[in-house]
Formats: C-alpha cells, sequence, structure tokens
C-alpha cells in the first residue's frame, strides 16, 4: 500500500549509528524527518548530511527530531561519518539508520526502481507528533535537496495546525497569513482582533498570529 498524506508513519526497528531504532518509540512526542539518500560515500549525500547536521538546533527549536536512511551496512555509515566531518566541518549528530536489509526503504516505497533498482531515492517524510504523516517529497538522486525549504514547510504545518490558516506562496515565518475559507467572517473577526484585508470573499490576508 503506499503510504499517503495523514497515515500512520510505519513503525519499524533497525539498526542506526545511534544503535537500534524503534522508531515511533524513538519520536516519542516530537515531530520527525526521516530522509533517504542513494548512496554512502557520495558526494551530494555527504554535502546534505553535512547540512543536516548544521541545522541541528533549527529543528530542535521546532521540537523536530531528524533521522537519515540508506541501504548500507552500518560499518559504511561510521566510515562515512568521519568523511563528513572532514569536509563539511560538521560532526553526524543524527542518527543514519543502515537498511542493508533494505526492510525500511520498502516499506516507506523509498526504491524506486525505475530510477535504481538498488538505491533508494532522495525521499523526505515529516511526521507530526501523533505520528501521522503531513508531508513527502521526493528528489532524484542528482539533485541536493533545500534542507530550508523543509524548515519553511514545518513552520507552516506548526502554525496551520495552531490557528485557522493557510499560508500562501513563498511564505516564511513572520509573513502574513491567509484565513481558511470555512471560517466566516464573523468568526475571523474574533479569532483575528487586529483585523484582516478581504481581496476576494476567499482570500482574506491576515497578520501572522503568534508574532
Ligand atoms: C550523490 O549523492 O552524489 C549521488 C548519489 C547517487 C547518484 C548520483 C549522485
Amino acid at each position: 500500500m503506499p503510504i499517503r498524506l495523514g497515515d500512520i508513519a510505519p513503525d519499524f526497528t533497525q539498526d542506526s549509528t545511534a544503535g537500534p531504532i524503534h522508531f515511533h518509540e524513538w519520536l516519542g512526542d516530537s515531530w520527525g524527518v526521516l530522509f533517504s539518500h542513494p548512496r554512502d560515500f557520495t558526494p551530494v549525500c555527504t554535502t546534505e548530511l553535512g547540512e543536516v547536521a548544521r541545522l541541528k538546533s533549527e529543528f530542535e527549536k521546532r521540537n523536530v527530531k531528524v533521522i537519515g536512511l540508506s541501504v548500507d551496512p552500518l560499518r559504511d555509515h561510521n566510515g562515512w561519518a568521519a568523511d563528513i566531518e572532514e569536509t563539511q566541518g560538521q560532526k553526524l549528530n543524527f542518527p543514519l539508520i543502515a537498511d542493508a536489509d533494505r526492510k525500511v526503504s520498502l516499506l516507506y516505497d523509498m526504491i524506486h526502481p525505475n530510477a535504481s533498482e538498488t538505491f533508494t531515492v532522495r525521499s523526505v517524510f515529516v511526521i507530526a507528533p501523533d505520528k501521522k504523516v503531513r508531508l513527502m517529497i521526493t528528489y532524484p538522486a542528482s539533485t541536493g535537496r533545500n534542507f530550508a525549504e523543509l524548515l519553511r514547510v514545518i513552520d507552516s504545518l506548526q502554525l496551520t495546525d495552531r490557528h485557522s490558516v493557510a499560508t500562501p506562496v513563498n511564505w516564511m515565518f513572520g509573513q502574513d497569513v491567509i484565513i481558511v475559507p470555512s471560517l466566516s467572517d464573523e468568526d475571523a473577526r474574533k479569532k483575528f482582533p487586529e483585523g484582516f484585508r478581504t481581496v476576494k470573499p476567499y482570500l482574506r490576508i491576515t497578520r501572522q498570529p503568534g508574532v
């Protein structure tokens, strides 16, 4: 069965650089980012893992735990971690799942045989504290991801979960937001006492709540 938005993220137990991971237990009450990369000792993946390590405090600020995965064995992960530190100036500070038996990759449909029979594509899953999948993105092996975009979407998810708003194109934290169409003008006036601007009856703009 394919995984869809709103589904419970499949649970698993698998080895990692931080010891065996029981996924749901490891997530606890945090948000989670599970991302796969094609192979250890490859250039694009090396830069990605360095960047995720650099952004650790940004993920932590948002109560997000990050975990990487490839189908390489643990001894390769451990050897590669030294290269990441040497070349990216960043110690690997989050677990990397060693999915040599492809258990997790298959569970999360991270191997796309028409792209590669053997290696995982660059999949990303964002998982909320209730364990529901809230975002899925798939990139090809040749394109490194933009992890700032991932933080931006997490900001949007966390904001829109708390308030009756949605975020417009290219929104960044602190910018104006859209009031969800299901909220009446009367209720919107109560919820957003600073007011809102009606561009069209279905397009009402207000300041981002909580800043
Ligand atoms: C890389 O991470 O550099 C990479 C991995 C697989 C194919 C192409 C590039």
